[in-house]
C-alpha cells in the first residue's frame, strides 16, 4: 500500500526529483505567492555602486534586517524548481547577471506570518527581472511563460495560490506611447495570469511608482492607481526612500514596503467572502486534478501537516 502511494505521489509531483521527496517541507507549502516585475521587486536594497567615472562595480552590503530573516515557515521556489528555505537575496538565482539585494518578499512573508500565525507555510515564487518593460511580460513571452511555469510547478505540491505581487513600471516611463498604453497592458497581464492559472479572482497586490528616471511617471502612476479590476490592491511607494543610486528603494524602504504589501494582502482575506463571485462550472472542472493531488498528499502526509 505504502509503495503504491509513493508511486502516485511521484507521478503527481513530476517536477520534484526523488532526493527532494525526502524533504517533507516540499509538501508543507500551503500558501503560494508570485513575486514579479522589475528590479525593485527583485531587490536592490543594500546594493551600492563603488565604481567611478561610469564604471559599474556593484556589491550588496549583506545586511539583512530582522524583518527579512529566514524562517522555517517561509520557503522559496529555486531556479531549479525545488523548495528551499527562503533567504535574501530572494532573486539571486532568478534575476541573473545583476547584483541582487533586499527586496520586499521576505519582509512581506514575515509580516504575514507574524500578523496571522495560523496562516501556514508560505512558498514564494520569485520571477522578477530587472529592467524589464511590461511588453516583455506579455502573455506568450519568455518572462510570462517562465512565471506561469514556475507557479504551476509550485502548485503541484498542493498549496493554494494566494496572490500575485507586482512591482514594475519604471521601464515604461520613457516614451509617451508606452506610458499611454500602460493601463491596457497591465490589465491584460493581470487577466491573462488569472486565466492561465485558473484563478479568476486571484488577488493582485501591485505597487504604484513614486518617481522615475523617465519623463512619463505621471501617466504610468495614473494607470496603476486607476486600474479597475476586482481584487487588485495598490500600495503606494510614494515617500519610500530611494537609495544613493537614485534608482532603487533602500533596504529599509523594502522592509516597509513588504509590510504594506502584507497589510493589503491580509485585507483581501477579510473581504474576500464579499468580493468573490460564485465559482463557475469551468473553474471547478479545471481545479479537479489539483484537488486529487491534494488528496493524495493529505493521505500520505497528513501526520506531518
Ligand atoms: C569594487 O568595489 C569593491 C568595494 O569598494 C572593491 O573592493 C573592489 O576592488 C572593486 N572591484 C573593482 C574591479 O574595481
Ligand atoms: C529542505 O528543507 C529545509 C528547511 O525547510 C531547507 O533548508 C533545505 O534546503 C531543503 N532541502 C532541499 C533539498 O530542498
Ligand atoms: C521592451 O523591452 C524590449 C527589450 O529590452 C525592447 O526590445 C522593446 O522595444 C521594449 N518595448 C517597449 C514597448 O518599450
Ligand atoms: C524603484 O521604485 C522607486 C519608488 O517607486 C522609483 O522611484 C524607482 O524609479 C524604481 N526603480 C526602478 C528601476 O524601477
Amino acid at each position: 500500500m505504502i509503495p503504491f502511494l509513493w508511486l502516485i505521489l511521484l507521478t503527481h509531483i513530476r517536477w520534484v526529483n526523488t532526493a527532494d521527496l525526502a524533504n517533507v517541507s516540499i509538501s508543507l507549502v500551503q500558501n503560494i505567492f508570485i513575486l514579479a516585475g522589475q528590479s525593485n521587486m527583485s531587490g536592490r536594497g543594500g546594493v551600492t555602486n563603488h565604481g567611478q567615472n561610469g564604471i559599474v562595480n556593484e556589491t550588496w552590503d549583506g545586511i539583512i534586517p530582522p524583518e527579512c530573516q529566514s524562517n522555517p515557515n517561509i520557503l522559496r521556489l529555486s531556479a531549479g524548481f525545488t523548495w528551499v528555505e527562503a533567504q535574501e537575496p530572494l532573486h539571486q538565482d532568478i534575476d541573473l547577471g545583476k547584483v541582487c539585494g533586499v527586496g520586499p518578499g521576505m519582509s512581506f512573508a514575515n509580516s504575514v506570518v507574524e500578523k496571522d500565525p495560523s496562516f501556514g507555510v508560505i512558498g514564494l515564487v520569485p520571477c522578477a527581472i530587472g529592467g524589464t518593460n511590461i511588453s516583455e511580460w506579455v502573455r506568450g513571452g519568455g518572462l510570462y511563460n517562465q512565471m506561469i511555469r514556475r507557479t504551476e510547478a509550485a502548485l503541484q505540491g498542493g498549496g493554494k495560490l494566494q496572490a500575485l505581487l507586482w512591482y514594475q513600471g519604471e521601464s515604461d516611463t520613457q516614451t509617451l506611447e508606452d506610458a499611454k498604453l500602460y493601463k491596457f497592458r497591465l490589465k491584460r497581464l493581470f487577466k491573462s495570469v488569472r486565466r492561465d492559472l485558473q484563478s479568476p479572482t486571484l488577488p493582485v497586490i501591485q505597487v504604484a511608482l513614486a518617481s522615475s528616471l523617465g519623463p512619463y511617471k505621471g501617466q504610468v502612476r495614473k494607470a496603476q492607481l486607476g486600474i479597475n479590476l476586482p481584487n487588485v490592491r495598490t500600495v503606494d511607494a510614494k515617500g519610500l526612500p530611494v537609495g544613493m543610486d537614485y534608482v532603487h528603494i533602500t533596504t529599509l524602504a523594502q522592509v516597509h514596503l513588504g509590510q504594506m504589501l502584507a497589510d493589503a494582502f491580509l485585507q483581501t482575506q477579510t473581504t474576500q467572502a464579499v468580493l468573490l463571485p460564485i465559482q463557475t462550472e469551468t473553474t471547478q472542472t479545471s481545479n479537479a486534478p489539483k484537488r486529487c493531488s491534494n488528496f493524495v498528499l493529505d493521505v500520505l502526509l497528513g501526520p506531518f501537516r
